[in-house]
């Protein structure tokens, strides 16, 4: 027999389910120990998997901290945040790192193998997802050919141009199918053309159904990518 309460619960979490915050962040404060002045005051925010949201703020407004936040590197001094209903001091850093991908600010800093093959493959062997030889092979040259880096596999990861590393960069956390790519500052360096490019393969992501963070002053990117922007100031967010 049809259920009209039935079929309402269903459409609500439907909806709900559309709606429901993948991090939240409730009265988080954060200071830097020895510091009087609280970089983030009192952030009450709902982190979306769905699209690309864009976080701006001038220079020092602390987007790197909230940042280092979000994937656990710092933890508030004040309040707390959840990651997919779990409070985040819950986890290890290598559970947050398996859900969102982080790509720094200055993305050399986190290329550390010998060759880009490598680079890829790394995490997919160590982050236990049990998966054969084959299996991380296949996956790795999956990776290479997605992000156009083929040619580059038996590379020097620091040898690579700005643009490059920080394509391979966003490769290494891609493959690892995070459910969310926190990207600081990605079009630092980048000129028009690769600028559009890392574009389609934020695109990219996107129809792999996974959400997009980006930090970023670059107001054209942002405007031609993010469906979301908000805006750190004196430690708060403002929506625009
Ligand atoms: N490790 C640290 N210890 C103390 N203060 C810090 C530390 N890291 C950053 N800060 C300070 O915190 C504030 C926010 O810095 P943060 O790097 O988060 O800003 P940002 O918005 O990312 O800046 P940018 O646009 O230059 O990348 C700045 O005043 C900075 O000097
Ligand atoms: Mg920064």
């Amino acid at each position: 027999m049809f259920s009209a309460n039935g079929f309402i619960l269903r459409v609500l979490s439907v909806k709900r389910g559309w709606l429901m915050a993948y991090i939240e962040l409730e009265n988080v404060t954060f200071c830097y120990p020895g510091q009087s002045r609280p970089v983030l005051r009192d952030i009450n925010l709902s982190i979306y998997k769905e699209g690309v949201t864009a976080i701006t703020g001038a220079n020092g407004s602390g987007k790197t901290t909230f940042s280092k936040l979000l994937i656990g590197i710092l933890t508030p001094t004040k309040g707390w945040i959840k990651l997919n209903g779990q409070l985040l001091t819950s986890l290890t850093l290598a559970q947050i790192g398996r859900r969102i991908g982080y790509v720094f600010q200055n993305p050399g800093k986190q290329l550390f193998c010998e060759t880009v093959e490598e680079e890829i493959a790394f995490g997919v062997r160590n982050l236990g997802l049990g998966l054969s030889t084959d299996q991380v092979a296949q996956k790795v040259r999956m990776v290479l050919d997605y992000f156009e880096l083929t040619r580059y596999a038996q590379v020097y990861p620091l040898s690579l141009s700005a643009g490059e590393k920080r394509r391979l960069a966003i490769a290494a956390v891609f493959v690892l199918e995070p459910d969310l790519l926190l990207l600081d500052e990605p079009t630092t360096g980048l000129d028009p053309y690769r600028k559009k490019l890392l574009g389609d393969y934020l695109d990219k992501v996107i129809a792999a159904k996974r959400g997009v963070v980006i930090i970023s002053h670059d107001q054209k990117f942002i405007s031609r990518y993010a469906t979301r922007l908000i805006k750190l100031q004196e430690g708060q967010f403002v929506e625009e």
